[in-house]
């Protein structure tokens, strides 16, 4: 059989594959032609520079495309107060196709734990790890995740529901290139998880970092919010430094223990 062919390189259909999800990886997910444009062979042209006054006016658009930005975000929370159980909030979110991530990502990334423990942690969004297992916290952040709670006594695969934590993402689809949700995919992933946290009924939160500090008390500045209990959908949140925060910087690791013992104190208590 011919080998397919790929500007003058003999590709087998695994390394063609390959260099996809290299692309995909590198956040270039959006196919805007059907053949490729090697922009190295263009010839150089230097436009002269047309006078202002004879540039044609751009033509109307009839919609600036927030209708329809309003549609996707009444659907969205149309689905999420449908839903009865956090497996109907699971199927619904994941048949949700208002959000262009949905497109770009491997899998559907729900929740991790134990739905019926004390504490929920709310993330940022699926890495590259947790979007080939569709679970959140399973990468390198993830790992540590487990030890920082660990440490205070809780698992997410505890048997006693008391000793579990349960743990979910704003975003449930990986944002190409692990770049920071953009504030429309936070606004359509919001009713989802504030039905989420209403069906999981936590007694406490974790928001684990900014993107979770922006999308449930609409600020930013993790180090200066960290450590401060604060109302997160109606109940007592923390915010604590994110664990891929605390690998790069591990002098901040110090906060993020007492930020678990206060936790563990308020668990007690
Ligand atoms: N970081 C997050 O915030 N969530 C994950 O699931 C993984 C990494």
């Amino acid at each position: 059989m011919d080998q397919p062919r790929y500007q003058g390189f003999d590709l087998d259909a695994e390394t063609a594959l390959a260099l996809l999800d290299w692309q995909r990886e590198m956040g270039a997910d959006l196919p805007l032609l059907d053949t490729p444009v090697d922009r190295f062979e263009l010839p150089v042209r230097v436009a002269p520079m047309a006078p202002a006054a004879a540039a044609p006016a751009p033509a109307a658009r009839p919609d600036d495309g927030t209708a329809d930005a309003d549609a996707r975000l009444a659907e969205a929370e149309a689905l999420a107060a449908g839903a009865e159980s956090l497996a109907a909030l699971a199927e619904a979110q994941e048949g949700f196709d208002g959000i262009e991530l949905k497109r770009g990502a491997r899998r559907f990334c729900f929740a991790d734990g134990d739905p019926r423990a004390r504490l929920l942690i709310l993330g940022e969004a699926p890495g590259d790890e947790e979007d080939r297992q569709g679970r959140p916290f399973v990468g390198r952040a993830g790992q540590l995740l487990d030890r920082m709670f660990g440490a205070i006594g809780l698992a997410r695969d505890a048997v006693d529901a008391e000793r579990a934590f349960y743990v979910t993402n704003v975003l449930a689809w990986r944002p190409p290139g692990n770049r920071d949700p953009s504030p429309e995919e936070i606004a359509l992933s919001l009713p989802f998880v504030r039905r989420h946290v209403e069906l999981a009924a936590p007694d406490l939160i974790v928001l684990m970092g900014n993107i979770a500090c922006q999308a449930a008390i609409g600020q930013r500045g993790i180090l200066r919010l960290r450590g401060g209990w604060v109302e997160a959908f109606g109940r007592p949140a923390l915010p604590m430094t994110h664990p891929a925060y605390l690998l790069r910087n591990p002098a901040a690791k110090r906060d993020a223990w007492a930020d678990l013992l206060a936790l563990q104190a308020r668990l007690e208590g």
